[in-house]
C-alpha cells in the first residue's frame, strides 16, 4: 500500500491516480474475499482504504470513478433496485418448435422482403442460452449503467452486481462513444453444482436450476453476494449505438469479442434453412457436453441493412426466431382434476399430479385445457391422442417446453384402473354455483355468474395489480386474496380506500410491520397516477391484451375520449364503433367486448369509482414527431410495387401513423396501387386523400 499524501496536500493529478490505485486495491481485495474465499488485507487496512477512497472523494466529486469502490461490494443495500428505462425496447423472440416452423419463417422473411426462394439469404445460427438477459450501456468506452429486462421497456438498475462479473468490461477501447452491449447472463454447470452444495452445507435452500440460480444471485440487493457467486456472460445483441458496429449481425459479434466480451463460439453463418437446420442438429448434439444450459437455437437475418427493413412486430424482431428443443418429458399420475375459474368466467380444468421433475423442475400441475382436451378430441371434433381420454386415476406423460406451463401429452391405458370412469365437466361454477355455459363455436365452459362470482373477481383483482396493468409494489396475488377474503378489497376502487378503511387494522395484522405497511401504501399511492394503456388493460376486459390496450390508448389518447367513444359505440353501429373497428389491431370480437362490458351498469359503476380515485395519464401517439404522418390513419389497397404490404405497414407504423384495413370518415390517406377495388371507390365517394405508391413515397421522404 503506497503511503499516502495528507488530503489538503493532494493535487488533482495525484486524487485521480490515488483513486485510480485504490479502485485496482479494493477490487482486487474484494475478489479474493468474495470469490476466492482468501483474503489478501485485514478488515481493518480494507476499512481505511475505503474511507481512504470516500474522502478523497469527497474533496474532488468530479473524480469519482464510475467504479468507484463506494458504489461497490460492501455498500450498504438499497431498499430495492432503482429502475431503469431501455433506451431501445429489450424485446424477446418469437418460437418455432419444428422444422416446418423454420421454413415458414424463411418465407415470411423473403415474403416480407420480396426476395426469391432461390436468392441467396444469409442467416447467422448460435445457441440460445438460458440465462436472464441484461444490457450493458458504455458511455465513451465505460461502463455505466446495466440493467435486466424488465418488461422490456424498463428493467431494475443492477449495475453494481454487472460489475462482480468477470465477463463485462469496465472499459473499452475504440468503441462508440455510446454503445448498449446485450446479452445472456448464466452459471455454468460446474459452478451450479458447487453453489448449491455451499448453499446446502449453510443451510439455505438450494436452486432449481443454473437460470434460477444466476437470477437470484445477478438480483441481490448486496452486491457483494453476487461477487462471490460465479455468473458469466455472453454478449449477442446491442440496443443504442452511437454508430454502427457493422454491417452484418456476425461482423457486430466478431466485434463485440474485439471489445473483450464473450461471445459464443458456436455461431455460424448458414444461407439456406437446410443449412440452419444442420446447424440446430450440430449444436443439439453439443448441448449435453457444453456444461450451461440452452434451450434452442436463435436465427437472425445476418444483413442489417435487412433486420431494418423487416423491423420489429410489436415484441419480437421480425428478422430473428428461436428454435426451441423439444420438451422433456416425465410419466406421473394424474391424482385428481381441479377446475379453476379465471378472471374472464373460464373453466380451465388443472390435473393435480404425484410431483415429478422435468428437465430438472419439479411439476406437480399441469393444465388439461379444457373439456375436449380431457375427453380425447380438439375442438372440430377431431380425436387427439387416437381418442383416449384423460382420467382421475391415470398414468401420464407430462411435458414442458421452456417456462411454458407443463402439459400431459399422453396417458397410458394399460396401466388404467378398470373401474375408473370418463371424467365429468362440471356445468356449474364450482365457486358459485352459476350455471357454466358453452358458448355455440367456442371451447371453453364460462360462469354466467360475472358480478357475484368470487372466483372471477378476485381473478380481476389479481390481474388489475399485475405487472403489465397496475403493477402495485407490495400488492401481489398472495396479498389481495387475504384482503379479498376479508371484504377490505372487493373492486380495484377500493384498493385506492383501503388505506382510510383499514390502514390501522392491517398494523395489527401477523406478517404486517410499521415498514411493510408503509411500503404497501407508497406502492399504492404511487399508482394513483398512471398511464391510459395500462387502466384499459388494467379492467381486464375479455380479449383485450396488454399490446391492444396500448394501441388503444394511443388512440383515443385520454380516458375521457375513450370512455365516450365506448359509450357512443354501444349500439354496435355509428361512426364511433367504424372508428374503434378501424384501430389497428382491434377486430370486431374486441370491440364487441370492449364496448359491451362499459354498456354492462355493474361494470360502469364500478369503473367509475376507479377513476374517481385516478389521474390518468394521456397517451400520446408515438415517436418521430417530424414525420407528416404521425397520428394519421392511412388504409393500403391494392398491389404496391417498390415494397411488400407488411413492410409498408411497418414503414407507415414507425413513422407514427395508424394503418387500418378498412376506410372510414376517419381515414386520412388511402394508399391505391394498381388493382384497388371497392376501397378505393368508397375513399373517393367519402371525399378522402387517395395517393399513389409514389405520392405516399414523397410524403414521407
Ligand atoms: S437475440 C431482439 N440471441 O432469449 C431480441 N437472444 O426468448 C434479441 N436469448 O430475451 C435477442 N440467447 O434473453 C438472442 N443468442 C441469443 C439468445 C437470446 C438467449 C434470450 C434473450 C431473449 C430471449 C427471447
Amino acid at each position: 500500500m503506497a503511503k499516502s499524501t495528507a488530503l489538503d496536500d493532494l493535487t488533482k493529478a495525484q486524487a485521480k491516480a490515488e483513486l485510480a490505485m485504490l479502485a485496482r486495491e479494493l477490487g482486487a481485495a474484494n475478489n479474493a474475499y468474495h470469490r476466492d474465499d482468501s483474503p489478501v488485507m485485514s478488515d481493518a487496512d480494507y476499512d481505511a482504504l475505503k474511507r481512504r477512497n470516500a474522502a478523497i472523494e469527497q474533496r474532488f466529486p468530479d473524480l469519482k470513478r464510475p467504479d468507484s469502490p463506494s458504489d461497490q461490494v460492501g455498500a450498504a443495500p438499497s431498499e430495492t433496485f432503482s429502475k431503469i428505462r431501455h433506451s431501445i425496447a429489450m424485446l424477446s423472440l418469437s418460437n418455432g418448435f419444428d422444422d416446418d416452423d423454420i421454413v415458414d419463417f424463411d418465407e415470411s422473411v423473403r415474403r416480407f422482403l420480396n426476395v426469391g426462394a432461390d436468392s441467396p439469404l444469409v442467416y447467422t445460427a448460435e445457441p440460445k442460452i438460458d440465462g436472464l438477459s441484461l444490457s450493458l450501456r458504455y458511455e465513451q468506452g465505460r461502463l455505466t449503467q446495466a440493467a435486466t429486462r424488465g418488461d422490456g421497456t424498463t428493467g431494475e438498475n443492477v449495475t453494481a452486481n454487472a460489475r462482480t462479473i468477470e465477463d463485462i468490461p469496465e472499459t473499452l477501447t475504440d468503441a462508440p462513444d455510446i454503445l448498449e452491449v446485450r446479452g445472456e447472463v448464466y452459471m455454468s454447470h460446474a459452478d451450479f453444482s458447487a453453489l448449491n452444495r455451499r448453499q446446502e452445507a449453510a443451510g439455505g435452500k438450494p436452486f432449481a436450476n443454473p437460470r434460477n440460480a444466476a437470477a437470484g444471485s445477478l438480483r441481490q440487493l448486496d452486491a457483494s453476494v453476487t461477487a462471490a457467486r460465479p455468473l458469466k456472460f455472453f454478449a449477442y445483441a446491442w440496443g443504442e449505438l452511437s454508430a454502427p458496429l457493422a454491417e452484418t449481425q456476425s461482423d457486430a459479434i466478431a466485434r463485440l469479442a474485439e471489445f473483450g466480451f464473450s461471445t459464443n463460439g458456436l455461431m455460424e453463418t448458414c444461407d439456406s434453412v437446410t443449412g440452419l437446420l444442420e446447424q440446430y442438429r450440430r449444436i443439439e448434439a453439443e448441448r449435453p457436453t457444453l456444461g450451461y444450459d440452452i434451450d434452442g437455437v436463435v436465427y437472425k437475418v445476418d444483413s442489417l441493412a435487412l433486420q431494418a427493413r423487416l423491423g420489429f412486430r410489436s415484441t419480437t424482431p421480425r428478422w430473428a426466431i428461436a428454435h426451441k428443443f423439444s420438451a422433456e418429458r416425465a410419466v406421473t399420475k394424474l391424482e385428481a382434476i381441479e377446475i379453476q375459474v379465471g378472471r374472464t368466467g373460464a373453466l380451465s380444468p388443472v390435473a393435480r399430479l404425484t410431483p415429478v421433475t422435468v428437465g430438472g423442475v419439479v411439476v406437480s400441475n399441469a393444465t388439461l385445457h379444457n373439456a375436449d382436451y380431457i375427453a380425447g378430441r380438439d375442438s372440430r371434433g377431431t380425436p387427439i391422442r387416437d381418442g383416449r381420454d384423460i382420467r382421475e386415476g391415470d398414468w401420464v406423460t407430462v411435458y414442458r417446453a421452456g417456462d411454458v406451463i407443463p402439459k400431459i401429452e399422453d396417458v397410458d391405458l394399460a396401466r388404467r384402473d378398470p373401474g375408473s370412469k370418463p371424467y365429468v365437466f362440471p356445468d356449474k361454477c364450482p365457486i358459485c354455483g352459476s350455471d357454466a355455459l358453452r358458448a355455440e363455436g367456442e371451447a371453453v365452459h364460462r360462469c354466467t355468474g360475472n358480478l357475484i362470482c368470487p372466483a372471477q373477481a378476485v381473478e380481476k383483482l389479481k390481474h388489475f395489480v399485475s405487472r403489465g396493468a397496475f403493477d402495485i409494489e407490495g400488492l401481489g396475488s398472495k396479498q389481495i386474496e387475504n384482503f379479498f377474503e376479508e371484504r377490505w378489497i372487493t373492486e380495484p376502487s377500493e384498493i385506492f380506500t383501503l388505506k382510510t378503511r383499514h390502514g390501522d387494522d392491517l398494523l395489527k395484522r401477523d406478517g404486517w410491520g410499521a415498514k411493510s405497511v408503509e411500503n404497501l401504501f407508497r406502492g399504492i399511492d404511487e399508482r394513483r397516477s398512471i398511464d391510459l394503456n395500462r387502466v384499459i388493460f388494467g379492467l381486464g376486459i375479455r380479449h383485450v391484451g396488454e399490446q391492444a390496450a396500448k394501441l388503444i390508448a394511443r388512440h383515443y389518447g385520454s380516458w375521457t375520449a375513450f370512455e365516450a367513444a365506448m359509450q357512443a359505440a354501444r349500439s354496435h353501429e355509428g361512426p364511433e364503433w367504424d372508428e374503434l373497428n378501424a384501430v389497428d389491431g382491434v377486430g370486431p370480437v374486441m370491440a364487441a367486448s370492449l364496448v359491451d362490458f362499459f354498456h354492462e351498469a355493474g361494470n360502469a359503476r364500478a369503473v367509475d369509482r376507479l377513476v374517481g380515485e385516478l389521474d390518468i395519464r394521456d397517451v400520446a401517439a408515438p415517436a418521430s414527431s417530424e414525420s407528416p404522418v404521425t397520428g394519421k390513419t392511412v388504409v393500403f389497397t391494392g398491389t404496391l410495387e417498390r415494397m411488400t404490404r407488411a413492410e409498408a405497414k411497418s414503414r407507415a407504423e414507425s413513422l407514427g401513423a395508424k394503418v387500418a384495413g378498412s376506410v372510414s370518415a376517419r381515414t386520412d390517406y388511402v394508399i391505391a396501387g394498381p388493382g384497388a377495388g371497392s376501397k378505393e371507390k368508397k375513399a373517393r365517394e367519402l371525399g378522402l386523400t387517395v395517393l399513389s405508391e409514389e405520392d405516399w413515397l414523397a410524403l414521407i421522404g
